[in-house]
Parts: structure tokens; sequence; C-alpha cells
């Protein structure tokens, strides 16, 4: 067990190695019990967390704030609008400046071609560690409650089993990619056998495709890509259909929803989720979903659906990582 993530950043799973991502997943899954049974856990008392949002949030902003306050502490949210961001404030200094007064800093910037660089410039700057709250190419925090959902539908290995993470239609607007990605990094890493399904348009970055491919030789899993929507269904344990933009076609958004007018059908239904191992396969997706044309009614609120659990592990999941780096 590697035990000593104090200071560490949080901003791609990649970074840290199996035995981590171990420690990780145990103390989450302790502090969900310490919750469950009303067991205070008050490990970061005093310690302040930077939420710095250029974007909107649900369930990320509210359970890193709840998160922090029952670890004994205090989160401040910051919409970037608010700031001197605009006014010329550097990564560089809000790295400087919010390391000085806060004990980490976290940070939401999904601008394609931007947030990444933008994340890792605060990190190099900032004596606390920096957590990727999601930017353009991962959403490290999502992709560990994901996992964290499937240890608790499988168990803690859940080698062999069969995961699909796919592409879906969605009007609303054209979603990042960091989720599908951050997904198949790490269960890869767990000798799942995953698939990659989506329409020629909607690649993701050949680099977290090759590192998927890598991850699943050096775990036993495999790795495959597929562009069927339903024969990415078939015979899976779990489905993980979502909408993203067409980011490596064109950066143009009204373009990327032009071309994705092609793929309405990539709903999921009934009907699919019966293709699935047994028709039992579990239904996943990160929220918000587009409901009736994302996915339908009937499986977003069906038997198959995790949503719910996914949603509340990502609270498990970012205590866990704050406890270990914020100390
Ligand atoms: N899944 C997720 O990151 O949700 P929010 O955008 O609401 O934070």
């Amino acid at each position: 067990m590697q035990s000593y993530l104090a200071g560490r950043d949080m901003i791609t799973t990649q970074e840290f190695t199996k035995d981590e991502l171990e420690t990780i997943f145990d103390v989450a899954f302790d502090l969900k019990r310490k919750r469950a049974l009303g067991e205070p856990h008050a490990y970061l008392r005093d310690k302040v967390l930077a939420m710095l949002f250029f974007f909107s949030s649900t369930r990320t902003r509210v359970s890193f704030e709840a998160g922090m306050a029952q670890l004994g502490g205090h989160a401040q949210f910051i919409d970037s609008r608010t700031t001197q961001i605009s006014h010329g404030d550097t990564g560089k200094e809000i790295g400087e400046i919010i390391g000085r007064y806060c004990d980490g800093i976290a940070i939401r910037q999904c601008d394609w071609g931007i947030g990444n660089d933008y994340i890792r410039g605060v990190a190099e700057a900032s004596r606390v560690p920096v957590l990727n709250m999601q930017c353009d190419y991962y959403h490290p925090f999502q992709g560990l409650a994901d996992m964290l959902t499937i240890f608790e539908r499988f168990g803690r290995n859940p080698r062999g089993k069969t995961i699909n993470v796919s592409y879906a239609y969605a009007s609303s607007y054209q979603k990042p990619m960091s989720a599908p990605q951050s997904l198949i990094l790490l269960a890869t890493r767990y000798g799942m056998n995953v698939r990659l399904t989506r329409p020629p348009e909607f690649k993701v970055m050949p680099d977290i495709v090759d590192q998927a491919a890598e991850n699943a030789q050096r775990s036993g899993g495999s790795f495959e890509v597929l562009d069927d929507f339903d024969a990415g269904f078939e015979g899976a344990d779990v489905v993980y259909p979502k909408s993203w933009g067409a980011m490596l076609t064109t950066t143009d958004n009204d373009e990327s929803a032009e071309i994705s007018k092609q793929y309405t059908d990539w709903i999921t239904d009934e009907r699919r989720m019966a293709l699935t191992n047994n028709g039992e396969g579990i239904y996943m997706h990160c929220l918000p979903a587009d409901r009736n044309i994302e996915v339908t009614d009937g499986v977003i609120d069906g038997r198959w659906s995790a949503v719910y659990d996914e949603a509340e592990n990502r609270l498990h999941v970012q205590k866990a990582v704050m406890a270990l780096t914020m100390r």
C-alpha cells in the first residue's frame, strides 16, 4: 500500500501508480462507511480548498463543498468571472497567491486546447495540491467515482468484465470528452475488456487511445475501438454511452452540432440494454444527460441504472483524495 500522497496534484489518474489508486479507493470505501455510520472524520480541520470554476457545475461543486465540510475544513466557491483573471491575473499568479492562502486549489477549466495547460500552469506555481475538477482532457474524479461504482457492483477485481464507453447523441451542447477519456484510462488499468464506440467524426485524442491500449496490455485486459453503436452494447456488463463534441474533427461548436445530427439514433433505449450481458448490464452516465435524446427515461430510471450511486461516489472519492493529499 502506498500511503504517502501528501502534496500530490490530481490532474490525471495516469500519474498515480496502481498501488496509489488502490489506497485512494480503500480510503474512499472507508469514508463512505464512516459517513453511513455517522462517524466523525475531520481529517482536514482548519484547511481551506479554493474551488475555481470557469464552467458551470452541479455535482462537482456541491460534492467538493460538502466533502470539505465533512472533513472539518472549508471550501471557497470562486466563479472565474468574479475574479481579476479577465484583467490579467495569470495561472502563475493564481497558483502562487491562492496557494499561499489555501491548502488546496481545485479548478474546472474545460475550454478545448486551454484547460489542461491552464491547470498544469497553476500547479507548477502552487505550493499546495492542485485538483482537476475537469479539464478539456481529463475528469479524474469522475473516473474514480465510476470505478468505485463498478467495484461496488462487480467486486474490487473487475478483470474480464466488459465495459462499453460510447458516444451518444445530445442536443444541449458539445460536451467535453474528458469523462470518457478518464474512464478508458482507468478501466484499462483494472484488466477490464474496454470498448470505445464512436462515429468516425467523434474520435478521442490519439495519445489517450495509445495510453489506454498500453494500460490494457500491462493489466491483461483488452482495448478495442468500434464504430457501430449496437455492437458496443452486445454482451457488455457496463455501458457508458454519453455525448461529446467532435473536437478532433472541428473546434467550431456549431459545426460539431451539425455533424452530430447524423447520429440522433445513438440513444440508449430498452432494446439496446437488452443486448447487454443477459440483458442485465448496468447503465452509467456522469450526468447531466439529455433525457429522451441521449437516453430514454425507461433506461435512466430503470433497473439497469447506476447513475445516482455514481453521482454519490463523487463525494467519497474526492474526500479520499483531499484527505490524502491536503494533509
Ligand atoms: N458529472 C459532473 O461533473 O457533473 P457536474 O458538471 O454537474 O459537476
